[in-house]
């Protein structure tokens, strides 16, 4: 049998072992894995890892970010740069904005993106209101259309979710079979810091971290665990940035409950004092849960090593840092309140994972290929079309070149946004082609080819099959 491409030589890694065969593409699906197999093209691959494509499931493009705000990256910036950091797939968020309606945000994100995707899409739904249309019919409606997943968050002033609503979106979850993921940290204890230290003058990036120190996030976290088990779902903790939190999650599988983990590479690369950095270039760290302590990253490694966290995603939310629609907003050098949440990411994420994961010895491969790709397409409803290299699935493919090193340069990333928070960073191990449903979308560190990322609609996750 003949293949449309025939990738040889490359040592080929699902989550679950490593071999050594030819990779055979039919129609942008892998069709066999053998030796010796046939193609009309071929790549040769020979000292090359073929991994899954990178499925990043917490990123955040074209978000609205409040009046005279706007996000570094559309979705052709956001996923051009996705596929050259070596992903795939990857699930932003859907933000309805202020009297907008879940289904009305659906269609204008759809919109935004459709036709301009150079990575295949699905979107995660945000519920920021709980009155009877949204939680009785357009949620419903929405999770059997195949948006099976949503996040509610306990911060954030407008966003932040009381107790009593989120055991409502979770008891609309449990009906309906989606997966609820929380953004713990405890708004009112942020707001009586937050309060104090602008009393007293702490106005500065660094205090965008100290106001959200690690107790607002462990109990945001035992809260939420909590609630889910008085709910009777599962659920996913988001970006957790500390031991503490990790603990907690620790404990609740221990007590049998089906608790899900998520961490990201500023947890284990920044720390707090990168916001404390001169002038105002602190603010190109503030994100929240903010970055801690190197105390904390051997925390978070061992949740990586271990098996606490279940996905590593970046938490992708571009800004701009020379720009008063990004994070020198009206206000911001006054108060760090003003500082829009969050940094660019996606382009970074599997690097910066497998030159500080893989390289140094801490984790297989195999465990890289899971916590990047195929947990992330298992809790979300895309496996097994995505997620793994094995017959049947999307050939979705990111070769690499364990032995490239090269620091990470502003200057090289493919994001809307003007900095990057690794400036400088050395990298050991860089993805040097990207495959999207057979056809390569990234080469050498350079997009490739017009968007053909796809929109995609998922089943419910695994964890409730
Ligand atoms: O600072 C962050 N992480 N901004 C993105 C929104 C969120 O909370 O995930
Ligand atoms: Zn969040
Ligand atoms: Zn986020």
């Amino acid at each position: 049998m003949s293949h449309d491409t025939v990738i040889t030589g490359a040592r080929v890694v699902s989550a679950s072992g490593t071999t050594h065969c030819d990779i055979g593409i039919t129609d942008g699906k892998i069709a066999t894995l053998g030796s010796s197999l046939k193609g009309t093209e071929t790549i040769e691959a020979g000292g090359l890892i073929a991994l899954p494509g990178g499925i990043d499931s917490h990123v955040h493009i074209s978000q609205p970010s409040g009046p005279g705000i706007e996000m570094a990256d559309d979705f052709t910036s956001g996923t051009r740069s996705a596929a050259c950091g070596g992903n795939t797939t990857i699930l932003p968020f859907c933000l309805p904005e202020e009297g907008q309606t879940l289904r009305e945000a659906v269609a204008a994100y759809r919109a935004r993106a459709d036709g301009n995707c150079m990575t295949d899409v699905s979107f995660h739904l945000i519920v920021r209101e709980t009155d009877p249309v949204t939680l009785g019919q357009d949620l419903p409606a929405l999770i059997q259309a195949g948006y099976t997943s949503f996040k509610v968050f306990m911060t954030y002033a407008g966003l932040a979710l009381s107790d009593r609503q989120i055991l409502e979106v979770m008891a609309v979850a449990k009906e309906q079979g989606a997966m609820v993921m929380v953004h713990a940290e405890n708004e009112d204890a942020i707001e009586f810091l937050r309060d104090r230290a602008e009393r007293a003058g702490e106005t500065g990036p660094f205090h965008h971290a100290t106001t959200r120190p690690v107790p607002v996030e462990r109990e945001a976290t035992h809260r939420a665990i909590s609630l889910a088990e008085i709910a009777g779902v599962p659920l996913t903790i988001v970006h957790v940035s500390n031991g503490e939190a990790t603990e907690e999650i620790m404990r609740a599988r221990q007590r049998g409950l089906t608790v899900f983990a998520e961490t990201c590479p500023q947890y284990i690369t920044l720390t707090a004092s990168d916001l404390d950095r001169d002038g105002f270039d602190g603010a190109k760290y503030v994100c929240s849960p903010p970055p801690r302590t190197v105390e904390e990253w051997p925390k978070i490694w061992a949740g990586i090593e271990q098996g606490t966290f279940d996905l590593f995603s970046s938490d992708h939310c571009p800004f701009r840092f020379n720009d008063p629609a990004g994070k020198d907003a009206p206000g911001a050098r006054k108060t760090f309140r003003n500082i829009p949440n969050g940094i660019p990411g996606v382009e970074t994420r599997l690097p910066i994972l497998f030159s500080e994961g893989v390289v140094k010895g801490r984790i297989s491969l195999e465990r890289f290929a899971a916590i990047t790709a195929t947990n992330h397409a298992r809790l979300y409803g895309l496996y097994p079309r995505k997620g793994a290299i094995m017959v049947g699935a999307d050939a979705d493919i990111a070769l690499w070149d364990p032995a490239l090193r090269k620091p990470i340069r502003q200057a090289d990333l493919h994001h809307g946004s003007d900095y990057t928070p690794w400036e400088g960073f050395e990298v050991t191990g860089w993805p040097v082609r990207t495959i999207l449903r057979g056809n390569t979308v990234m080469l050498d560190g350079a997009p490739i080819g017009s968007p053909s990322g796809t929109h995609l609609e998922r089943e419910a996750p695994d964890v409730l099959l």
